[in-house]
């Protein structure tokens, strides 16, 4: 009986995404460098301080894309309003890894620990003049989105990849974590619409390639590449990861949002962002997303191993895929935007809708 009634309510729940036709109004945000709009470089780093309630960090125009991140192009697109609390160098949890941030003289600010908690600080501000929440005046179930990108990290260096992680945590705590988070919003800020990103091909990218396929070398990421290990092994390890990862996501969110008997998010929608894909299609037919003279596996933005003498590409940012070793250009964060829209707008072919 109990795996009819399961059947039944998978049956009509992956039908249609949105459940109910909607119109964004706002896309909050979280994550990490691959998200974040200047809450790392533009605030802390300026005032040496996570930011208080009502803090937008969302518009800054220089992130680690080399320009806008993809949450500008997303709500340009949707005509929504963008509120990110991603911060570069973050982790999902701080309870599996944790690394010093000298800029806020503590632990780089986590998803679950710092940014989920200063979501819900904006959403229970009140304005002391006006009596009312501010900053999010018109926030509710039916018209925000809720978007997780966030990994990055945790699969790279000093982290999962290095073995860098706390004694007997797996990757399966970094999926938790995910689970976790979604359940803050789902509880406590009452989010209904979640989209979630898997995790970016970063066995493509130049931090983690290996040489024959454009890897770099010892870099200002990671000075001891070269030496630290076999970098074919590195790139195969990463591959494993993110692929396993994704794997977990695409059995995970149908799992916990319809079979887990504990009914983990009831009423809530979901939209499986495939960006793996979205990334490869870019890298492998780069001509058909960039600008001349299409690059998918150098980059932009150069720096020697001790990060001391930077200079920029002479060809056009819009022509690269890759901002540094480990950043996706400006353009490539446009193309995610805009899927983004379409994902949201329940017409993605890079999206799994629950
Ligand atoms: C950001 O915007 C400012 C002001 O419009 C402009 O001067 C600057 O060139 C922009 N930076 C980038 C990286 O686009
Ligand atoms: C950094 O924090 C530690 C305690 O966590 C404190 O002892 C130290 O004085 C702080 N340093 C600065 C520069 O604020
Ligand atoms: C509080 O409300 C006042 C009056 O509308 C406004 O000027 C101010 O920017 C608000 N403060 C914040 C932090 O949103
Ligand atoms: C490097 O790793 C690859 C893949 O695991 C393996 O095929 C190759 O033999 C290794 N090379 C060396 C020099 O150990
Ligand atoms: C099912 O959801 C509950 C929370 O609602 C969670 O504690 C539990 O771990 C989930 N089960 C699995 C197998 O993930
Ligand atoms: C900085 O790097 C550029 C490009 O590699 C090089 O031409 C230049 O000489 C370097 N400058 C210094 C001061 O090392
Ligand atoms: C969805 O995309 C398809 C193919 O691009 C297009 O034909 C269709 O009109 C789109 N539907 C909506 C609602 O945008």
């Amino acid at each position: 009986m109990r795996l009819l009634l399961i059947v039944a309510a998978a049956g009509t729940a992956v039908a249609t995404y949105p459940v109910k036709p909607f119109t964004v109004e706002n896309v909050i945000a979280f994550g990490d460098s691959y998200t974040d709009s200047g809450r790392l470089s533009a605030y802390m780093a300026n005032n040496g301080a996570t930011p208080p309630p009502a803090t937008d960090t969302s518009t800054s125009n220089f992130t680690a894309s080399g320009g806008y991140s993809w949450g500008h192009f997303a709500t340009q697109q949707l005509g929504a309003k963008f509120y990110d609390y991603a911060v570069s160098g973050a982790f999902c949890s701080n309870t599996i890894f944790e690394r010093f941030l000298s800029q806020i003289n503590r632990t780089f600010p986590s998803v679950l620990e710092d940014e989920i908690p200063s979501f819900v600080e904006d959403v229970v501000y009140v304005n002391a003049s006006t009596g009312t929440n501010t900053f999010y005046p018109d926030r509710a179930a039916a018209n925000t989105v809720y978007a997780l990108w966030v990994g990055t990290n945790d699969l790279g260096g000093d982290a999962f990849l290095t073995d860098s992680q706390h004694a007997g945590l797996t990757i399966t705590d970094f999926v938790d974590c995910i689970w976790a988070v979604f359940d803050a919003i789902y509880a406590q800020g009452g989010g209904r619409h979640f989209v979630l990103f898997n995790q970016a091909p970063l066995e493509r990218s130049p931090l983690y390639a290996a040489p024959e396929h454009g890897g770099a070398g010892d870099n200002h990421y990671w000075p001891t590449k070269t030496d630290h290990c076999n970098n074919t092994e590195v790139e195969q390890k990463m591959l494993e990861y993110t692929t396993n990862v994704n794997t977990m996501f695409d059995y995970g969110v149908p799992f916990q949002l319809l079979a887990n008997k504990t009914r983990r998010w009831p009423d809530a929608s979901f939209a499986v962002f495939n960006v793996h894909q979205l990334m490869r299609d870019i890298y492998d037919k780069p001509e058909q997303y960039l600008d001349v003279p299409a690059n998918a596996m150098g980059w932009y933005y150069h720096c020697s191993v001790d990060g001391s003498n930077c200079t920029n590409s002479e060809n056009p940012l819009s022509s690269f895929m890759w901002y540094d070793e480990l950043h996706p250009s400006e353009k490539t964060d446009e193309i995610i935007g805009k899927e983004f829209a379409r994902v949201v707008g329940g017409n993605s072919s890079y999206a799994t809708y629950w």
